[in-house]
């Protein structure tokens, strides 16, 4: 320790990328034990298309004679998760700077098995939707603090691979739920839904109890003021003593940094902390509004590029071409591709970084989707009237075509703005609106996706706009807007801590950010202060 550290009490980093202390495997193991989080994430929503198509479930809630739910009652099924979810979201950031980021996901974890009981014990509409939206909201609480704690434990140079973690596991999430349900389908007993919905329990227990043996994050410590936790929590998160010069240099930081934040910010009561996050100038891009509109944006964007118009609706729309003999098994394809292609987004995240990961796979997604929609309308295929075997053999390469360039955009949109839009949401916000900022984004995401499963039926039923592959003119062109959206708006926070990150927002605008390199340290200009 300097002279100088012994007298302010405040250890300094010795270089900028000493603020940081060294990891074990340890720290590598905690964090992807936490995006298993992920998998409840993507069942969740997947398992529900495939028993929404299953016999013996229709007949339970439609009558012994229906053929497929009324849509009264699937809208209901399918979108009050969402709202549990949404309302989940909104309440974790709270519950999280209350109670602590570990416990939350652990209660949400406890929240999601009771309403797990509930659906599996149902034997009609009512114990089920009360059951979805239950554990809508453990998903809510599980979706918005994972990032989070996620984000705040883990080591700067793998922040990004660690969270594309979660998005790995959201895709496997969803992956198992196709599965599952494809191999209950045809089980005519309650068997057929009970199944794949019970065994969500399984991964809410794996989550919840592995949970109870990590430690809290450090960083909420700090925001509590309970240093000496703070430090212990840190030493066991990096595998170091937790009196060691590397945990203490780290420790100073974050303090820093909070202290200096606090110092920037007014107190406020409950009202006023919520008020916080819409804080400062719409044109100041480090302020706390614009950081709160760009994590909602972010999330809305990814919603808009039309991904989940391929895992919720591919299905019904292959089958409307008239030019696929197994739609199921097509769009198991697209959530294969959606697997398998979502690791190397792992490498490309710190390889290159979240802004041009995002800029690139706007653009490859816009190409892709604008192909898909050409090919509709050129080839000129009409879904319900098929004349001539031309027209037929027409149809079937259009269509194989559509299907090979969708599955492209699945790659696109796995390696890029699936994962980039979790990562970037743990990173942009600072410690004080840090759990609502990621919770008010996890709630946006919610909140579009249900937006989106909602009017899609509208958009492409024949009834109704009966827009069919030309759905993809509208994908694309939001996609070209999530160009532009990347280009001006989004910053990169690649390879800095998160409160390098907040320096970074300070000073440069996100066009610039790329280049930013720190050049202080918060630890650093605190002891400056103290000795001035
Ligand atoms: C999105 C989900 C989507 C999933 C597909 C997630 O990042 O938020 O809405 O279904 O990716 O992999």
């Amino acid at each position: 320790m300097s002279k100088l550290e012994i007298e302010t009490g405040v250890v300094v980093a010795e270089n900028l990328d000493s603020v940081e202390a060294p990891v074990t495997w340890r720290t590598y193991a905690m964090c992807v034990f936490a995006s298993f989080g992920g998998i409840f994430f993507g069942y969740d929503s997947g398992y529900i298309g495939g028993v929404q198509g299953m016999d013996f479930f229709i007949h339970m809630i439609s009558g012994p004679d229906a053929k497929e739910l009324l849509s009264w009652q699937s809208s209901l099924i399918v979108s009050i998760l969402s709202a549990g979810t949404f309302c989940g979201a909104l309440m974790a950031g709270d519950l999280a700077d209350f109670f602590g980021r570990r416990f939350t996901i652990i209660l949400g974890s406890a929240v999601f098995i009771v309403g797990v009981i509930l659906q599996t014990a149902s034997a009609g509409l009512a114990l089920l939707v009360a059951g979805r939206a239950v554990a809508g909201l453990g998903v809510g609480f599980v979706s918005a603090i994972i990032i989070l704690y996620m984000s705040e434990i883990a080591p700067k140079k793998v922040r990004g691979a660690i969270v594309s973690g979660y998005q790995f596991c959201i895709t496997i999430g969803l992956l198992l739920a196709a599965c599952v349900s494809y191999g209950t389908e045809n089980l005519e007993n309650s068997g057929s839904y009970r199944i794949p919905i019970g065994l969500q329990m399984l991964w809410a227990l794996i989550l919840g109890v592995g949970l109870m043996f990590l430690p809290e994050s450090p960083r909420y410590f700090i925001k509590k003021g309970k240093v000496e936790e703070a430090r212990k929590a840190l030493g066991r998160v990096r595998g170091q003593d937790p009196n060691s010069h590397h945990i203490e240099a780290e420790l100073s930081e974050i303090r820093a940094n909070h202290e200096y934040e606090k110092r920037m910010t007014p107190e406020t009561g409950y009202i006023g902390s919520w008020l916080l996050c819409f804080s400062g100038s719409v044109g100041l891009a480090s302020s706390n509004v614009r950081k709160t509109l760009l994590g909602i944006s972010l999330q809305m964007m990814q919603q808009w590029t039309g991904v989940n118009f391929v895992f919720y609706y591919s299905t019904i729309f292959l089958k409307g071409t008239g030019a696929v003999s197994n739609p199921f098994l097509m769009s198991l394809i697209f959530t294969l591709v959606n697997v398998l292609s979502t690791p190397l987004s792992f490498w490309l995240v710190e390889r290159f970084g979240r802004r041009s990961m995002l800029l690139w796979g706007a653009i490859g997604m816009t190409i892709c989707e604008f192909i898909v929609a050409v090919i509709g309308v050129t080839v000129g295929f009409n879904h319900t009237h098929m004349e001539g075997e031309l027209t037929i053999a027409n149809n079937i390469s259009a269509v194989n075509a559509q299907i090979a360039f969708i599955a492209i955009y699945i790659f696109f949109f796995a390696t890029t703005w699936g994962p980039g839009a979790w990562v970037l949401i743990g990173e942009i916000f600072p410690l004080s609106i840090r759990s609502r900022g990621v919770a008010l984004s996890t709630a946006s995401n919610w909140f579009w996706n249900f937006i989106i499963g909602y009017i899609t039926p509208y958009l492409v039923g024949t009834e109704h706009a009966n827009m069919q592959s030309s759905v993809f003119f509208l994908w694309g062109s939001l996609c070209a807007l999530c160009i532009v959206y990347a280009y001006f708006l989004v910053p990169e926070t690649k390879g800095l801590t998160l409160e390098q990150v907040d320096q970074m927002l300070d000073e440069v605008s996100p066009r610039k950010s790329a280049a930013w390199k720190p050049t202080t340290t918060f630890a650093g200009r605190e002891e400056k202060q103290t000795t001035a």
